[in-house]
């Protein structure tokens, strides 16, 4: 096991910069997630850590030690990719061994240490088969067993689980979080998918073109994004933008429809200055018929049976909002509902930096 840091880690190919100088210190044992839509950066930050991508800038440390010139193969850490290739005219304790023959590990060690995987993973009874005789979600298993079995310092994971079903990738989550907890072994796992980075990660690194636009827990990432990207990336269905107005004491944004929201804590920089106001569409109240209620004309509706989703617009200029509300709800297109924006659930972004403001 072992930290990884990134220092001022910078790529370019020829003239173009694809990633821009990341920081992160990754603590011994976590898990941690990168996390962006395609052609953020991700697949080459990690074959940076890797060894199988130059660094172009900065420096790249495994449990203290510089990497930026050391192959592969000395870096002491496994890696499982989206296309697992295993050898198919080999079975299954064979494809696991592979890589320990070849490291010239006694047979006996290659035994156990493959049957202690096999175990782990319940794979112990397909020992024998070839990888066309196992299912996607097995022979899944068998690519991270060959991976585990090496007792590498570091797993890389890139995007592992994009070609299983649903279902399927569902399942892996939590096998591979309890896979984790287990072995304990410093996890880096890209992917583009938000449920994977929520539910694996201790913390994530969250991707926009080529820079780390936050790093933090899921948790923190979710209630606070730093920037607007974040913010929108983040969350399904993705927050509601509103470009609002403060008033003249930057304590109030003022909602298309002319409500005045109070905010929490006054912004005086921002003082009469339009801001991005970010609301998630399961923060936004639908109560009582009121005077002062906002009401929102229902566009359409998606029953999803759990929730519902309410897509509207409001206001004069007619914004549009998405609302998702808890269980089954009947609405008509045209119909009206009361809707409110708490004031402790709102989110406010620099509208030319997309940098968060306040709190
Ligand atoms: N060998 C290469 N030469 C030039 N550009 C590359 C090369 N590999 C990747 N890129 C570019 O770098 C960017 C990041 O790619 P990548 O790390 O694969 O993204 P992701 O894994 O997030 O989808 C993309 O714009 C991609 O086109
Ligand atoms: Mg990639």
């Amino acid at each position: 096991m072992a930290t990884v840091s990134l220092n001022d880690v910078r790529k370019q190919y020829g003239q173009t910069k694809v990633i821009h100088g990341v920081n992160c210190e990754i603590a011994d044992g976590e898990f941690i997630v990168i996390l962006g839509p395609s052609g953020c950066g991700k697949s080459t930050l990690l074959r940076m850590i890797a060894g199988l991508e130059m660094i172009s800038g900065g420096t790249i440390s495994i449990g203290g030690q510089v990497m930026n010139e050391v192959e592969p193969t000395h870096r002491d850490i496994a890696m499982v990719f989206q296309n697992y290739a295993l050898y198919p005219h080999m079975n299954i304790f064979e494809n696991m061994a592979y890589g320990l023959k070849i490291q010239q590990i006694p047979k006996a060690e290659i035994e156990s240490r493959v049957k202690q995987a096999a175990e782990i993973l319940e794979l112990s009874h397909l020992l024998k088969r070839k990888p066309r005789q196992l299912s996607g979600g097995q022979r899944q298993r068998v690519a991270m067993g060959r991976c585990i079995v090496r007792q590498p310092k570091v797993f890389l994971f890139d995007e592992p689980l994009s070609n299983l079903d649903a279902k399927l990738r569902g399942q892996m989550r939590i096998e591979l979080k309890n896979l984790h907890k287990t072995f304990g072994i410093t996890s880096i796992y890209v992917t583009h998918d938000q449920v994977e980075a929520m539910t694996l990660g201790d913390r994530m690194i969250v991707m926009d073109g080529g820079y780390a636009s936050q790093i933090g827990s899921p948790i923190e990432v979710y209630r606070k994004p730093a920037t607007k990207f974040v913010a929108g990336f983040i969350g399904a269905p993705p927050m509601n933008f509103l470009d609002v107005q403060l008033d003249s004491e930057g304590s109030h944004a003022l909602l298309p429809g002319k409500e005045a929201l109070s905010l929490e804590t006054p912004l005086a920089d921002y003082a009469g200055k339009a801001v991005t106001l970010g609301i998630r569409p399961e923060h936004i109240h639908v109560h009582e018929e009121s005077d002062e209620a906002q009401h929102l004309n229902v566009d359409y509706v998606e029953t999803l049976g759990a929730d519902t989703l309410i897509h509207g617009h409001f206001g004069e200029d007619q914004t549009k909002l998405t609302i998702r509300l808890q269980d089954i709800h009947f609405l008509e297109t045209g119909q009206r509902i009361p809707i409110s924006i708490p004031s402790n659930r709102i989110h406010l972004f620099d509208p030319q930096t997309e940098l968060r403001i306040g709190d």
